[in-house]
């Protein structure tokens, strides 16, 4: 670990939402030129969840997955210290973390947004156990959540397909350095690839006889898929073997890979590379696509609620995507 540690993390909840609309492969062909058997056979995805309802965003979703993680535990909201909100797709440009934090009645809570795009919530988490480690706060609620169907272009084929909506919440208070579950992480960015997987900002001017003017507002989505397809199976992998390699852990001590749910080939390529046999991959994205920020604690919500995660499993986290930026988290599960 990388950080001066008086106090250990765990994670004590976690909680998921997504909209009730559902987007198949076969509705999504009435809308541009492709087939299930394209998506499916080139992503593993059958469908993705969309908001649909008028001035719906992302605040209601991560309200949603946050209550749900608070519940869990019967934790009051007051006792939250500090709200992270992973998202690249907020209502506000100036945040959303604070609705959230008013919405759930974390009134003690200060409350911000982190944008990583895909990386987010793997960054959130890493950012949140800083704060346990230190001893600053006691009980930090982490969302990851995207609403990326707002900012899609849905008349390009090669990235509508691709995303849904949703949110993943956990709920991580400090513990005993024996019992903490961060055990390690590996964070890292290169801007130089950036121009390959962004929403751009985009101005006009607005005349003055004073000084140039502009107007901001944002353009779609635009992803080079497959280069971020080579730098993800390319980098992922040594991103996990540089955090396992730090903490004497084996690819045979690990039980489970959780991999920003991007592609079904890329969480096999990278399961592979490392020799994790396949069968330890979580996954979810056949039914929810990728969903940004949200995919990882969604998966990690789904897997709990299946009972898959068992006391002191060691699992190996990864997000990657925009900036470009990817990360590692190894986590030790403490029921
Ligand atoms: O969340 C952030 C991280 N994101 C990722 O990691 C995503 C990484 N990239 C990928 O997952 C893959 O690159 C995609 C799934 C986006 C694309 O798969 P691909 O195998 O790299 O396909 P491609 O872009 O090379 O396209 C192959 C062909 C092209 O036709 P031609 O030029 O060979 O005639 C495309 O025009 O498939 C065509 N195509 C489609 N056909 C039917 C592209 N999109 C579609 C589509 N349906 N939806």
């Amino acid at each position: 670990m990388k950080s001066f540690m008086i106090q250990g993390a765990k994670i004590l909840a976690t909680g998921s939402a997504t909209p009730v609309v559902s987007l198949n492969n076969n509705k999504i062909s009435q809308i541009v030129q492709t087939s299930d058997e394209w998506i499916f056979s080139r992503t593993g995805i059958k469908e993705r969840k969309i908001l649909t309802g008028f001035n719906q965003s992302v605040v209601d979703l991560a309200i949603l997955a946050s209550n749900k993680a608070l519940n869990k535990i019967s934790m009051n909201p007051s006792h939250i210290d500090l709200i992270i909100l992973a998202t690249s797709s907020p209502h506000d440009l100036f945040g959303s973390a604070s609705k959230v934090q008013f919405k759930i009645g974390a009134v003690n809570a200060v409350a911000f947004d982190l944008t990583a795009a895909c990386s987010g919530f793997v960054l959130s988490l890493v950012t949140a156990s800083q704060f346990l480690h230190s001893g600053s706060y006691k009980n930090i609620l982490v969302i990851g959540a995207d609403v990326l169907s707002k900012w899609v272009d849905w008349s390009d084929r090669s990235t509508c397909i691709l995303f849904g909506d949703g949110a993943g919440a956990v709920i991580l208070q400090s513990c005993s350095i024996s019992n903490n579950s961060i055990l390690n992480f590996q964070l890292d960015s290169d801007g130089k690839y950036s121009d390959q997987l962004s929403i751009k900002y985009r101005e006009e001017i607005v005349s003055s006889s004073v000084l140039n003017l502009y107007k901001g507002s944002f353009k779609y989505l635009y992803m080079n898929g497959k280069e971020v397809y080579k730098f993800a199976v390319s980098q992922v992998p040594l991103s996990i073997l540089k955090c396992l390699n730090s903490l004497n852990i084996s690819i045979q001590d690990i039980n489970w890979l959780l991999l920003h749910q991007a592609n079904k080939r890329i969480l096999n390529a990278v399961a592979d590379k490392l020799c994790i046999n396949r069968n330890k991959i979580i996954t979810n994205l056949i039914k929810y696509g990728n969903t940004s920020a949200a995919s990882i604690p969604l998966a990690l919500d789904e897997a709990l609620l299946k009972n898959k995660i068992c006391n002191k499993d060691i699992i190996v986290v990864s997000g990657f995507g925009a900036g470009l930026t990817w990360g590692t988290i190894i986590i030790k599960w403490y029921i």
